[in-house]
């Protein structure tokens, strides 16, 4: 509550809205951790390339035309001829890969500082969830320009749902394509999800993921709970109030992050054709099968793990099992610190091993398959499980390696 009655126009709102309460729980009276690093910036970038998202997002939907016939001529018509249409879109296209950037290095940093541990484990698992929304609006997304890769793309990955045996699959995949071959039924569908259903389902989402985060209270680069440290005022002592210190911190790293926009959406717009495929500049044509056909950047990952497994069924399994296999994450790690700063070398190697795993599986999974390529995805694709195996059969064992905690952040 309110320490003081507020007067006024204040005093009028507080009397029916909780809006001081509600700012003091939340931004004056959050008492987050003295300590945080340039690690912790990426919680706000992702919630300012969400707004990004969705107000750029409503501009380039007044004009363009969702349908089989008018779809890739209105998105050259934005591109053309409506005024910054240019710009609109790109901010859009370009911020679609900003977000995964900004979200893998978000998760990347919770992986570092244990922060998916008890108790914030349900905080982790909201953001999966978030996650898998985020994959499934860029995937929907990514059909609307109606250009060759948005077509076979989606051709691609739809079919995925085929490999499900007893006839579901094929009946799994009519269902989702509302048609026998991606079509205009296919694209309004994915229209009114990528536009109305799942962004609302991701901004509820966040907000769960802040009242959650709130509620347990941020971690932080020594993964000590600063609650366990409290003033007679029942402060802790190793926190400071969100506002003004982490608003204006914040503003810093938003300008440098916005800096990194500018410069790539003046000069680097497609990203070197990973943010902006070359054939997604040809209309579809259900009859011409592009020579390559690649997902967008941020799903090469799992889509490298799809192709190392020869078998259809299998490879599906193992690339849902890659994304699912982080749901379960604080179960597997049982090693009672949270921060890589007190675990042992054990621990540093396989996180290291995880990276590098993954991001060549991330470039592994942008080029055409050779194979001595797919040996190579095969190896990062066990090295990447192994890291899941490695926390759940030998975590508690690594505690052995553990350096003795700080009792304060430091
Ligand atoms: C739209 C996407 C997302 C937004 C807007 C978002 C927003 C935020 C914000 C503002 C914070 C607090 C600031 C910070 O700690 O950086 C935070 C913390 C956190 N987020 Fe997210 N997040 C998103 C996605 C995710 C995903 C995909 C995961 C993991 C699967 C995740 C896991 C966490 C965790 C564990 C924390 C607490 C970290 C700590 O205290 O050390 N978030 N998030």
């Amino acid at each position: 509550m309110a320490e003081q009655e507020k007067k006024g126009l204040m005093g009028w709102i507080d009397a029916r809205f909780p809006f001081t309460e509600t700012m003091e729980y939340h931004v004056t009276k959050y008492y987050a951790p003295k300590n945080f690093n340039f690690w912790y910036f990426f919680g706000s970038f992702a919630l300012l390339v969400l707004v990004n998202q969705i107000l750029t997002g409503i501009w380039l939907t007044m004009f363009y035309n969702n349908s089989a016939e008018g779809a890739f001529a209105s998105v050259e018509y934005i591109m053309r001829d409506v005024e910054l249409g240019w710009l609109i879109r790109y901010m859009h296209s370009t911020g679609a890969s900003f977000f995964f950037i900004v979200v893998y290095l978000h998760m990347f940093r919770g992986l570092m500082y244990g922060s998916y541990k008890k108790p914030r484990e349900l905080l982790w698992i909201i953001g999966m969830v978030i996650f898998l929304l985020l994959m499934a609006e860029a995937f929907m997304g990514y059909l609307l320009p109606w250009g060759q890769m948005s077509y076979w793309g989606a051709q691609v990955i739809i079919n995925l749902f085929g490999a499900i045996p007893f006839g579901i699959g094929d009946a799994l995949t009519l269902w989702i394509r509302g048609d026998y071959v991606v079509s205009g039924a296919t694209l309004n569908r994915f229209f009114a999800l990528h536009v109305v259903a799942l962004p609302l389902a991701l901004v509820g989402l966040v907000f769960v993921h802040l009242v959650a985060l709130h509620k347990v209270g941020s971690n932080n680069p020594d993964g000590i709970e600063i609650k366990k440290n409290k003033d007679e005022n029942g402060i802790p002592v190793d926190g400071i109030p969100f506002h003004p210190y982490y608003t204006v911190k914040d503003i810093m790293g938003v300008v440098g992050l916005l800096m990194a926009f500018c410069l790539v959406i003046f000069f680097f717009p497609e990203g070197g054709g990973y943010f902006l495929e070359p054939p997604n500049f040809v209309p579809a044509d259900s009859l011409k099968t592009p020579e390559h056909i690649a997902p967008v950047w941020y799903f090469t990952p799992f889509y490298a793990i799809l192709r190392a497994v020869p078998n259809k069924l299998a490879g599906v399994v193992a690339m849902g099992g890659a994304i699912a296999v982080l749901f379960v994450l604080p179960w597997l790690d049982r090693n009672p610190i949270k921060s890589i700063r007190y675990r042992g070398w054990p621990f540093k190697v396989a996180l290291a091993l995880f990276v590098v795993a993954f991001i060549i599986l991330g470039i592994l999974g942008a080029l055409p398959p050779t194979d001595a390529k797919t040996l190579l995805a095969r190896v990062c694709t066990l090295i990447y499980f192994g890291f899941f195996a490695y926390l759940a059969f030998f975590s508690k064992w690594e505690a052995k390696f553990n350096k003795p905690e700080p009792n304060r952040v430091s």
